[in-house]
């Protein structure tokens, strides 16, 4: 690769918190670095449209607190096309740019690796999503502040759940993975978890209800992850009804409520040194890879092993929830 002098950052796919606070330390480490950094807004379509701005220090002011991206986020269906990518390439040569940081999930590292090698351009990625199903780190940006606003949620359900002796049915995001419903649903107390990754016997879900319910307790939270094969909230609602027809029961869904709020410091900090280490390795000559963090330390996974596994799901906690349930 030439002399890097030029990057550009931009966000991709669903928002998440602590996406600001990653572009924030690229910028910094990109002027550190004695780089020129630009942003991209839109996601992919910022490239394929031209809209790319120049960053400095003043443009991210303030913005390490603040939830969404302030480069804004899109999924860009004109990035599919070959056509498409060019016309991104050529915007990115236009303003003289040599390598981008891409911080999203996996398809954005999908498009991002095509683009990689047919440009022959350099790309390192940020896992930003609150699903945390990136394999190569064991915590993507956005996913703890998403755990924690569950967990606020499910709170205050409970209060409702005991004073009026009802069965609360919360759906959670993740469309493929039940991490926010593993982890919000041990830090919740929740009754019961159902997630995607492991088959969900109904029965045993109303078995324990039937346990749990008697005359002096009527109430519980259960947690049922969106992509769950038995279906969603009120899937789950449908049957409870059906086999217990006395019982109050009520679905909330938390949808994109999740993906909102300031970050949490576990956030902040993860996204500050994940996009620091990203343009380390770009001024390194790093290119096609995710950087993640991985028992602490830094790992620089390529984007072919970040899409094809997937971070694997702790099923013990799911059994340790429900035994400190009981
Ligand atoms: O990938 C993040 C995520 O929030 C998933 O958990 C959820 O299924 C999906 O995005 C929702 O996407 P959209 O905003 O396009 O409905």
């Amino acid at each position: 690769m030439d002399e890097l002098k030029k990057i550009a950052v931009l966000t991709s796919g669903g928002d998440s918190p602590g996406m600001n606070a990653a572009i924030r330390a690229v910028v910094k480490t990109g002027l550190y670095y004695k780089l020129e950094v630009f942003g991209v807004y839109r996601g992919f379509n910022g490239m394929v449209n031209d809209v790319i701005k120049p960053l400095g220090r003043e443009d991210v002011k303030n913005i390490l607190p603040l939830g969404g991206t302030i480069l804004k986020s899109a999924r860009c269906e004109d990035f599919r096309t070959p056509e498409g990518r060019k016309k991104a390439y050529d915007n990115l040569k236009k303003h003289k740019i040599d390598a981008l940081v891409a911080i999203g999930g996996d398809g954005t590292f999908t498009g991002a690796k095509i683009f990689m090698n047919e440009f022959d351009f350099p790309v390192i990625g940020l896992p930003g999503t609150i699903d945390n199903d990136l394999y190569g780190t064991d915590y993507t940006i956005g996913y703890d502040t998403a755990v924690n606003t569950v967990v606020n949620a499910v709170d205050k359900l409970r209060d409702t759940a005991y004073s009026h002796d009802m069965v609360f049915i919360v759906e959670v995001m993740g469309r493929d993975a039940g991490f926010i419903a593993l982890r919000s649903g041990m830090a919740s107390g929740a009754g019961k978890v159902l997630i995607p990754e492991t088959k969900t016997h109904i029965d045993d879900l109303l078995e324990r209800l039937q346990r749990r319910i008697t005359d002096e307790e009527t109430s519980a939270i259960i947690i049922v992850s969106e992509g769950d094969d038995f279906g969603g909230g009120m899937e789950v609602k449908k049957i409870v009804n059906d086999r217990f027809p006395d019982l109050s029961t009520r679905v909330t869904i938390l949808g994109h409520i999740q993906r909102g709020g300031s970050p949490s410091a576990f956030d902040r900090i993860l996204a500050s040194g994940l996009g620091y280490q990203a343009v380390r390795g770009l001024v390194e000559g790093r290119s096609g890879v995710m950087v993640g963090s991985v028992n602490r330390q830094i790992e620089f996974v390529t984007f072919d092993r970040s899409i094809k596994h997937h971070n694997k799901i702790n099923v013990e906690l799911k059994k340790i929830t429900e035994i400190l349930a009981l």
